[in-house]
Protein backbone atom coordinates (compact mmCIF):
# COMPACT_ATOMS: atom_id res chain seq x y z
CA UNK A 1 0.00 0.00 0.00
CA UNK A 2 2.79 1.95 0.61
CA UNK A 3 3.42 4.12 -2.78
CA UNK A 4 7.03 5.44 -2.41
CA UNK A 5 7.34 8.60 -4.59
CA UNK A 6 10.17 11.51 -5.79
CA UNK A 7 7.41 13.55 -6.29
CA UNK A 8 8.05 17.23 -5.74
CA UNK A 9 6.14 19.71 -3.33
CA UNK A 10 4.63 22.80 -5.38
CA UNK A 11 5.19 25.41 -2.89
CA UNK A 12 2.76 28.22 -2.73
CA UNK A 13 3.92 30.87 -0.15
CA UNK A 14 1.48 33.33 1.99
CA UNK A 15 1.87 36.89 0.62
CA UNK A 16 2.25 38.34 4.02
CA UNK A 17 2.79 36.36 7.40
CA UNK A 18 0.07 36.76 10.45
CA UNK A 19 2.85 36.40 12.74
CA UNK A 20 2.72 39.66 13.81
CA UNK A 21 -0.89 39.69 14.90
CA UNK A 22 0.29 36.31 17.56
CA UNK A 23 0.78 37.89 21.32
CA UNK A 24 2.82 34.99 21.97
CA UNK A 25 2.84 35.52 25.70
CA UNK A 26 -0.72 34.35 25.63
CA UNK A 27 -1.10 31.51 23.40
CA UNK A 28 -4.20 29.22 24.11
CA UNK A 29 -2.31 25.57 23.29
CA UNK A 30 -3.62 23.99 19.88
CA UNK A 31 -6.10 27.51 18.55
CA UNK A 32 -3.19 29.36 16.89
CA UNK A 33 -2.07 28.29 13.40
CA UNK A 34 1.18 29.21 11.35
CA UNK A 35 1.28 30.85 8.17
CA UNK A 36 1.56 27.19 6.09
CA UNK A 37 0.15 24.32 5.75
CA UNK A 38 1.10 20.87 4.14
CA UNK A 39 -1.96 18.84 2.02
CA UNK A 40 -1.43 16.10 -0.05
CA UNK A 41 -4.34 13.66 -1.81
CA UNK A 42 -4.82 9.97 -1.99
CA UNK A 43 -6.56 9.19 -5.31
CA UNK A 44 -6.07 6.08 -8.15
CA UNK A 45 -4.30 4.03 -5.54
CA UNK A 46 -1.51 6.51 -4.88
CA UNK A 47 -0.60 10.01 -3.08
CA UNK A 48 -0.35 13.12 -4.91
CA UNK A 49 -0.41 16.51 -6.05
CA UNK A 50 2.00 17.38 -2.59
CA UNK A 51 1.69 21.32 -1.72
CA UNK A 52 2.30 23.42 1.00
CA UNK A 53 0.20 26.33 0.73
CA UNK A 54 -1.26 29.51 3.63
CA UNK A 55 -3.23 27.80 6.09
CA UNK A 56 -6.89 28.17 5.49
CA UNK A 57 -10.20 26.52 5.28
CA UNK A 58 -10.69 23.62 3.41
CA UNK A 59 -13.81 22.33 1.00
CA UNK A 60 -15.00 19.19 1.16
CA UNK A 61 -18.09 16.91 0.58
CA UNK A 62 -20.61 16.97 3.45
CA UNK A 63 -20.52 13.18 2.36
CA UNK A 64 -17.04 12.64 2.89
CA UNK A 65 -16.58 9.76 4.93
CA UNK A 66 -14.74 10.86 7.87
CA UNK A 67 -17.66 12.98 8.80
CA UNK A 68 -19.91 9.73 8.84
CA UNK A 69 -17.67 6.87 9.39
CA UNK A 70 -14.99 8.35 11.42
CA UNK A 71 -11.79 7.26 9.27
CA UNK A 72 -9.58 9.33 10.40
CA UNK A 73 -6.46 8.83 12.30
CA UNK A 74 -3.54 11.68 13.83
CA UNK A 75 -0.20 12.67 15.25
CA UNK A 76 1.01 15.38 17.79
CA UNK A 77 4.87 16.20 17.56
CA UNK A 78 6.74 19.30 18.60
CA UNK A 79 9.68 21.64 17.35
CA UNK A 80 12.16 23.62 19.36
CA UNK A 81 14.60 26.21 19.17
CA UNK A 82 17.46 26.34 20.73
CA UNK A 83 19.90 29.34 22.28
CA UNK A 84 21.68 29.40 18.86
CA UNK A 85 18.62 29.84 16.93
CA UNK A 86 18.72 26.09 15.42
CA UNK A 87 15.34 24.10 15.71
CA UNK A 88 15.05 20.34 16.35
CA UNK A 89 12.58 17.76 16.26
CA UNK A 90 12.28 14.49 18.58
CA UNK A 91 12.62 11.45 17.64
CA UNK A 92 9.98 12.17 14.68
CA UNK A 93 10.87 9.16 13.13
CA UNK A 94 8.29 7.51 15.99
CA UNK A 95 5.52 9.77 15.37
CA UNK A 96 6.05 8.31 11.45
CA UNK A 97 5.73 4.93 12.09
CA UNK A 98 3.09 5.74 14.35
CA UNK A 99 1.16 7.60 12.13
CA UNK A 100 1.33 4.09 9.36
CA UNK A 101 0.53 2.02 12.36
CA UNK A 102 -2.51 3.91 12.43
CA UNK A 103 -3.48 4.06 9.30
CA UNK A 104 -3.25 0.29 9.21
CA UNK A 105 -5.75 -0.39 11.78
CA UNK A 106 -7.77 1.97 9.99
CA UNK A 107 -7.72 0.73 6.38
CA UNK A 108 -6.12 4.09 5.13
CA UNK A 109 -3.18 3.33 2.94
CA UNK A 110 0.14 4.01 4.08
CA UNK A 111 2.25 7.40 3.48
CA UNK A 112 5.55 7.46 2.20
CA UNK A 113 8.49 8.12 4.55
CA UNK A 114 10.41 10.42 2.18
CA UNK A 115 7.14 12.62 1.42
CA UNK A 116 6.14 12.82 5.26
CA UNK A 117 10.18 14.14 5.85
CA UNK A 118 10.11 16.47 3.47
CA UNK A 119 6.80 18.20 3.89
CA UNK A 120 7.51 18.30 7.73
CA UNK A 121 11.20 19.80 7.60
CA UNK A 122 9.72 22.57 4.48
CA UNK A 123 7.17 23.52 6.43
CA UNK A 124 8.95 24.06 9.50
CA UNK A 125 11.81 25.64 7.75
CA UNK A 126 9.16 27.42 5.93
CA UNK A 127 7.36 28.66 9.53
CA UNK A 128 10.77 28.61 11.23
CA UNK A 129 9.69 31.99 13.30
CA UNK A 130 6.77 30.79 14.69
CA UNK A 131 9.31 28.37 16.65
CA UNK A 132 9.95 30.59 20.11
CA UNK A 133 13.16 30.98 21.89
CA UNK A 134 12.71 29.92 25.70
CA UNK A 135 12.38 26.66 27.84
CA UNK A 136 8.82 25.84 27.60
CA UNK A 137 8.18 27.36 23.57
CA UNK A 138 7.57 25.07 20.81
CA UNK A 139 6.41 24.70 17.85
CA UNK A 140 2.80 22.05 18.06
CA UNK A 141 2.64 19.74 14.82
CA UNK A 142 -0.50 17.79 13.56
CA UNK A 143 -0.10 15.48 11.31
CA UNK A 144 -3.60 13.78 10.33
CA UNK A 145 -5.27 11.70 7.46
CA UNK A 146 -8.90 11.89 6.87
CA UNK A 147 -11.38 10.18 4.26
CA UNK A 148 -12.50 12.10 1.76
CA UNK A 149 -14.25 10.23 -0.32
CA UNK A 150 -18.26 11.58 -1.22
CA UNK A 151 -20.88 8.79 -0.01
CA UNK A 152 -22.42 7.42 2.62
CA UNK A 153 -22.32 3.78 2.17
CA UNK A 154 -20.39 2.04 5.61
CA UNK A 155 -17.18 0.99 3.80
CA UNK A 156 -13.46 2.10 3.32
CA UNK A 157 -12.85 5.32 1.50
CA UNK A 158 -10.79 4.91 -1.85
CA UNK A 159 -9.29 8.46 -1.40
CA UNK A 160 -7.68 10.64 1.48
CA UNK A 161 -6.52 13.80 2.33
CA UNK A 162 -3.23 14.02 4.56
CA UNK A 163 -2.31 17.30 6.27
CA UNK A 164 0.16 19.10 8.61
CA UNK A 165 -0.54 21.79 10.49
CA UNK A 166 1.51 24.02 13.24
CA UNK A 167 0.78 25.69 15.86
CA UNK A 168 3.28 27.98 18.67
CA UNK A 169 2.86 26.53 22.29
CA UNK A 170 4.01 28.12 25.61
CA UNK A 171 4.79 26.00 28.51
CA UNK A 172 2.12 23.88 29.36
CA UNK A 173 1.61 23.89 33.07
CA UNK A 174 -0.98 21.33 33.78
CA UNK A 175 -1.18 22.79 37.54
CA UNK A 176 -2.21 20.48 39.94
CA UNK A 177 -3.74 17.34 38.01
CA UNK A 178 -6.15 15.25 39.88
CA UNK A 179 -7.59 12.24 38.18
CA UNK A 180 -10.17 9.36 38.73
CA UNK A 181 -9.25 6.12 38.17
CA UNK A 182 -12.33 4.12 35.38
CA UNK A 183 -14.99 2.31 36.96
CA UNK A 184 -17.34 2.10 34.41
CA UNK A 185 -16.35 3.35 30.94
CA UNK A 186 -13.88 2.46 28.61
CA UNK A 187 -11.30 4.19 26.29
CA UNK A 188 -10.40 0.91 24.37
CA UNK A 189 -11.02 -2.63 24.63
CA UNK A 190 -8.97 -5.96 23.24
CA UNK A 191 -8.69 -6.31 19.63
CA UNK A 192 -9.68 -2.67 19.33
CA UNK A 193 -8.28 0.93 18.00
CA UNK A 194 -6.77 1.61 21.07
CA UNK A 195 -3.34 1.78 20.44
CA UNK A 196 -4.39 3.64 17.28
CA UNK A 197 -4.09 7.37 17.19
CA UNK A 198 -7.77 7.02 15.75
CA UNK A 199 -9.68 10.81 15.88
CA UNK A 200 -12.87 8.47 17.43
CA UNK A 201 -10.83 7.57 20.58
CA UNK A 202 -10.62 11.00 21.70
CA UNK A 203 -14.06 11.94 21.01
CA UNK A 204 -15.15 9.13 22.80
CA UNK A 205 -13.33 10.06 25.88
CA UNK A 206 -15.15 13.24 25.87
CA UNK A 207 -18.28 12.33 27.98
CA UNK A 208 -16.76 10.43 30.74
CA UNK A 209 -13.99 13.22 31.02
CA UNK A 210 -16.76 15.39 31.50
CA UNK A 211 -18.20 13.79 34.46
CA UNK A 212 -14.75 13.68 36.44
CA UNK A 213 -14.53 17.56 35.48
CA UNK A 214 -17.96 18.10 37.31
CA UNK A 215 -16.48 16.37 40.39
CA UNK A 216 -13.42 18.74 40.56
CA UNK A 217 -10.83 15.84 38.48
CA UNK A 218 -9.27 17.11 35.27
CA UNK A 219 -8.63 13.54 33.97
CA UNK A 220 -9.58 9.97 33.74
CA UNK A 221 -7.01 7.08 34.04
CA UNK A 222 -8.40 4.44 32.13
CA UNK A 223 -8.64 0.73 33.43
CA UNK A 224 -9.06 -2.37 31.30
CA UNK A 225 -12.55 -2.68 29.35
CA UNK A 226 -13.47 -6.00 30.87
CA UNK A 227 -12.71 -5.67 35.02
CA UNK A 228 -11.34 -2.32 35.40
CA UNK A 229 -8.38 -4.09 37.57
CA UNK A 230 -5.40 -2.53 36.13
CA UNK A 231 -4.34 0.66 35.46
CA UNK A 232 -4.09 1.76 31.69
CA UNK A 233 -3.05 5.14 30.24
CA UNK A 234 -4.93 8.60 30.59
CA UNK A 235 -6.91 10.86 27.75
CA UNK A 236 -3.41 12.23 26.03
CA UNK A 237 -0.76 10.88 28.22
CA UNK A 238 0.93 7.24 29.60
CA UNK A 239 1.29 7.13 33.38
CA UNK A 240 3.60 5.48 35.45
CA UNK A 241 3.79 5.38 39.33
CA UNK A 242 6.44 5.29 41.45
CA UNK A 243 6.42 2.95 44.10
CA UNK A 244 9.01 3.44 46.41
CA UNK A 245 12.07 3.89 44.23
CA UNK A 246 10.64 1.61 41.39
CA UNK A 247 8.77 2.80 38.45
CA UNK A 248 6.08 1.10 37.14
CA UNK A 249 3.74 1.27 33.90
CA UNK A 250 1.61 -0.38 31.71
CA UNK A 251 2.59 -2.59 28.93
CA UNK A 252 1.75 -1.31 25.40
CA UNK A 253 -0.46 -3.26 23.66
CA UNK A 254 -3.30 -2.99 20.87
CA UNK A 255 -5.34 -1.15 24.14
CA UNK A 256 -2.51 1.33 25.00
CA UNK A 257 -0.81 4.18 22.58
CA UNK A 258 2.67 3.26 22.26
CA UNK A 259 4.31 6.77 23.97
CA UNK A 260 7.44 8.47 22.45
CA UNK A 261 7.56 10.32 25.98
CA UNK A 262 6.55 6.89 27.61
CA UNK A 263 9.08 5.42 26.10
CA UNK A 264 11.84 8.11 26.11
CA UNK A 265 11.25 7.66 29.98
CA UNK A 266 11.97 4.30 30.12
CA UNK A 267 15.17 4.99 28.61
CA UNK A 268 16.29 7.37 30.76
CA UNK A 269 15.57 5.09 34.33
CA UNK A 270 17.28 2.46 32.72
CA UNK A 271 20.11 4.48 31.76
CA UNK A 272 20.38 5.70 35.40
CA UNK A 273 20.16 2.42 36.89
CA UNK A 274 16.28 3.26 38.14
CA UNK A 275 13.98 0.17 39.16
CA UNK A 276 11.27 0.07 36.01
CA UNK A 277 8.79 -2.31 35.69
CA UNK A 278 6.68 -2.47 32.97
CA UNK A 279 3.86 -4.93 33.93
CA UNK A 280 0.13 -4.70 34.64
CA UNK A 281 -0.45 -2.52 37.04
CA UNK A 282 -3.34 -3.62 39.48
CA UNK A 283 -5.70 -0.59 40.76
CA UNK A 284 -5.84 -2.67 43.90
CA UNK A 285 -1.68 -2.50 44.38
CA UNK A 286 -1.53 1.51 43.71
CA UNK A 287 -4.81 2.19 46.42
CA UNK A 288 -2.86 -0.36 48.68
CA UNK A 289 0.50 1.62 48.05
CA UNK A 290 -1.36 5.18 48.29
CA UNK A 291 -2.66 3.89 52.21
CA UNK A 292 0.90 2.21 53.59
CA UNK A 293 2.55 5.49 51.93
CA UNK A 294 4.36 3.82 49.62
CA UNK A 295 2.83 5.60 46.66
CA UNK A 296 5.51 8.05 45.88
CA UNK A 297 4.22 9.70 42.79
CA UNK A 298 2.07 9.81 39.85
CA UNK A 299 2.61 11.36 36.89
CA UNK A 300 1.57 11.32 33.10
CA UNK A 301 4.19 11.45 30.37
CA UNK A 302 2.81 12.82 26.74
CA UNK A 303 4.19 15.14 23.83
CA UNK A 304 1.87 18.17 24.80
CA UNK A 305 3.09 18.59 28.93
CA UNK A 306 6.04 16.14 28.32
CA UNK A 307 5.67 14.99 32.72
CA UNK A 308 2.26 15.93 34.68
CA UNK A 309 2.67 15.10 37.81
CA UNK A 310 -0.54 14.25 39.67
CA UNK A 311 -1.57 15.55 42.88
CA UNK A 312 -4.78 13.47 44.33
CA UNK A 313 -6.33 10.11 42.79
CA UNK A 314 -10.19 9.08 43.57
CA UNK A 315 -11.03 5.78 43.34
CA UNK A 316 -15.01 4.23 44.15
CA UNK A 317 -15.14 7.38 45.68
CA UNK A 318 -12.71 8.07 48.20
CA UNK A 319 -9.77 10.69 47.39
CA UNK A 320 -6.25 10.00 48.11
CA UNK A 321 -3.80 12.64 48.15
CA UNK A 322 0.07 12.83 47.26
CA UNK A 323 2.29 14.58 48.65
CA UNK A 324 4.38 16.92 46.82
CA UNK A 325 7.68 15.64 45.46
CA UNK A 326 10.21 19.09 44.87
CA UNK A 327 13.09 16.17 43.71
CA UNK A 328 10.93 13.96 42.55
CA UNK A 329 10.95 10.99 39.38
CA UNK A 330 8.24 13.91 37.30
CA UNK A 331 10.46 16.77 37.94
CA UNK A 332 13.84 15.04 37.19
CA UNK A 333 12.62 13.29 33.95
CA UNK A 334 10.76 16.31 32.90
CA UNK A 335 14.90 18.72 33.13
CA UNK A 336 16.26 15.32 31.69
CA UNK A 337 13.86 15.12 28.22
CA UNK A 338 13.85 19.06 27.95
CA UNK A 339 17.46 19.35 28.28
CA UNK A 340 17.58 17.42 25.50
CA UNK A 341 14.89 18.17 23.59
CA UNK A 342 15.97 22.28 23.64
CA UNK A 343 20.13 20.99 23.23
CA UNK A 344 20.83 22.02 26.31
CA UNK A 345 22.42 18.67 27.29
CA UNK A 346 24.43 15.71 25.39
CA UNK A 347 22.12 13.83 23.10
CA UNK A 348 23.48 9.79 23.90
CA UNK A 349 20.12 8.40 22.00
CA UNK A 350 20.36 10.27 19.35
CA UNK A 351 16.73 11.61 19.65
CA UNK A 352 17.68 14.77 18.66
CA UNK A 353 16.53 15.69 14.97
CA UNK A 354 18.02 18.68 13.17
CA UNK A 355 15.94 20.52 11.04
CA UNK A 356 17.81 24.12 10.43
C1 LIG B 1 -3.89 8.06 24.29
C2 LIG B 1 -2.54 8.64 24.40
N1 LIG B 1 -1.65 8.08 25.24
C3 LIG B 1 -0.39 8.54 25.35
C4 LIG B 1 0.04 9.63 24.62
C5 LIG B 1 1.44 10.10 24.76
O1 LIG B 1 2.17 9.84 23.58
P1 LIG B 1 3.40 10.73 23.15
O2 LIG B 1 4.37 10.66 24.28
O3 LIG B 1 3.93 10.06 21.93
O4 LIG B 1 2.89 12.10 22.92
C6 LIG B 1 -0.86 10.27 23.75
C7 LIG B 1 -0.43 11.45 22.97
O5 LIG B 1 -0.02 11.32 21.84
C8 LIG B 1 -2.17 9.76 23.61
O6 LIG B 1 -3.04 10.34 22.79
Amino acid sequence: MNSSTTQKIDIQKASTSRIGEVDFNNLTFGSTFSDHMFECDYKDGEWQNPTIKPYGPLTISPAAKVFHYGQAVFEGMKAFKDEAGKVWLFRPEENFKRINKSSTRMAIPEFPKDLFFEALTTLVKMDKDWVRQGLGNSLYIRPFVMATQEGVSASPSTEYKFMILMSPAQAYYTGDVKVVIAEHYSRSANGGVGAAKAAGNYGAQFFPTNLAREKGFQQVIWTDASKHEYLEEAGTMNVFFRVNDTLLTAPVSDRILDGVTRKSVIALAKRDNLAVEERPVLVSEIVEAAKNGSLKEIFGAGTAAVISPVSAFSYKETVYDLEKQEDGYAARFKKELMDIQYNRSEDPFGWRYEVL
